[in-house]
């Protein structure tokens, strides 16, 4: 596995779980040396228990040195990062350029050579241009593998995917990658595949239509809020035609996260290169960033626009819950645009404390949620960790009427009205 972020770490474990030997490999030496003490760079429920008991078993190394690791393995994963690039709409892809690179290098016998990164269509005919500059074709295969993994339930997604798709136009290769993947499919997985490019296309076209999904119920939250219907019924009521599906029709704050800002993008880019405009996609980007500022105009609301020295509590700020991450996350411009206009921001999340925020002065970490409530003028539910699902409101503050603004509609409006909260939500 080449590159132990969220997915390569992730996929590394459950591979070796599965009873193969792994190595993960990061050019980030620390993150390395973390590993190979036994600790877990990122947070993912289940996996320091995987990692601990392969590592222990053998069957699961950590490797700064790239080159070994290539000679010694018969699959080669590509899960570098392939973030925004400066454009802010393209995928950058100099870091799988140049892990192509390495590989061509240390190319001792045949390899496979797996994508399993979120990289445009096409880019599996760019990585065999480079590797076959210094090695011919018939000592590797290069194909996609595209993860579905959400994060704060990468393990379970990777135990239980819904498919497994293999981007290849070699059958024999595709058979080989069958059996990696057989004691997934003997539990039920769906094994599809098609060729390269087509399996490059689905991972993009897949989150493209998850976070469109998002958007809509997001609008059609707004226009419940002006006809007085509840966001949630209607929700349900469609998400019951089974051509609909009720997944991913949660209406909240923009959608965030490392996939879907980036990958929507992406898509849209690789659209304008062939010639072929995917505007449902733009206007989904468009919609979800006028979201954060429309979400911001609302907490301006609720203040009646003195926003200036008031006391705001953000419960959770990572993208969503059981994760540490804050990539894209929609609390990354509500809370420095409500400090700048002069608010004073408490924020609790239970994975601590958060960089990004430290530059703002006015801007304070509290590692438990009723510090971070007390004497607050407005109380935000950011994020829906479980703990912020029975909150003990009358705890939360002493005055008698304070402010809540549930982004999550964790709580029903009828209860919170009735202990005579000022409750605001989303779509309701
Ligand atoms: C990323 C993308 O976000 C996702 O869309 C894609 O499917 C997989 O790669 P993630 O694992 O979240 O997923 O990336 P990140 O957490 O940034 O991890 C990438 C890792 O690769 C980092 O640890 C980085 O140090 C490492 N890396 C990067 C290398 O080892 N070599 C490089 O040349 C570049
Ligand atoms: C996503 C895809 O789900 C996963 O298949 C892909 O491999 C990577 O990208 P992830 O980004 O980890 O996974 O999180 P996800 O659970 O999809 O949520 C993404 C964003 O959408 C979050 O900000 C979340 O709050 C938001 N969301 C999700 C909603 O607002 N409403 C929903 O109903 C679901």
């Amino acid at each position: 596995m080449i590159g132990t972020g969220y997915v390569g770490l992730v996929t590394g474990a459950c591979f070796a779980d599965l009873g193969n030997s792994v190595v993960c490999v990061d050019k980030n030496d620390e993150k390395i040396a973390m590993l190979n003490n036994g600790e877990v760079p990122i947070f993912e429920p289940g996996l320091e228990e995987i990692v601990k008991k392969n590592s222990l078993s053998g069957r699961l190394k950590f490797s700064s040195n790239i080159s070994a690791s290539i000679k010694k393995s018969d699959f080669i994963f590509i899960c570098v990062g392939t973030p925004s690039s400066k454009n802010k709409r393209s995928a950058n892809l100099k870091y799988v350029f140049q892990v192509s690179k390495d590989i061509s290098r240390n190319i001792n016998k045949f390899k496979i050579i797996v994508t399993k990164s979120t990289v445009p269509v096409t880019t599996g005919d760019k990585i065999e241009k480079i590797i076959s500059k210094r090695k011919s074709k018939k000592y590797f295969e290069v194909i996609s593998n595209p993860e579905f993994l959400r994060e704060g339930e990468a393990i379970r997604d990777f135990r239980f995917p819904d498919r497994i798709v293999i981007g290849s136009n070699n059958n024999k290769i595709t058979r080989r990658m069958r059996n990696l993947y057989e004691p997934l499919i003997k539990k039920g997985a769906h094994f599809f595949s098609t060729n390269r490019r087509g399996a490059e296309v689905i991972k993009y076209a897949s989150n493209a239509f998850l976070a469109t999904k998002i958007s809509y119920i997001n609008e059609i939250a707004n226009l419940c809020e002006k006809i007085d219907v509840n966001v949630e019924d209607v929700s349900l009521g469609i998400g019951l035609d089974q051509r609909i599906g009720s997944r991913f029709l949660r209406a909240g704050p923009a959608y965030g996260g490392s996939c879907f800002p980036k990958d929507t993008k992406a898509l849209t880019v690789t659209g304008d290169l062939f010639k072929s405009n995917l505007s449902i996609i733009k206007s989904v980007i468009k919609s979800n960033e006028k979201r954060r500022k429309l979400l911001t105009l609302r907490v301006q609301k609720i203040l009646s626009n003195k926003i200036k020295n008031k006391k705001i509590a953000f419960l959770g700020v990572t993208f969503k819950p059981n994760t540490d991450d804050m990539r894209q996350s929609s609390s990354l411009s509500m809370i420095p645009f409500l400090a700048k206009k002069g608010a004073k921001i408490n924020y609790y999340d239970p994975t601590g404390q958060k960089k990004e925020f430290e530059k703002f002065k006015s801007v304070t970490f509290f590692n438990d949620v009723y510090k971070a409530c007390k004497g607050n003028d407005l109380v935000i539910i950011h994020t829906e960790w479980e703990e912020f699902k029975a909150l003990d409101f009358k705890k939360l503050s002493k005055r008698k009427k304070i402010k809540i603004f549930d982004m999550r509609n964790l709580y029903s409006e009828k209860s919170m009205k009735k202990s005579g909260f000022e409750y605001y939500s989303i779509g309701r």
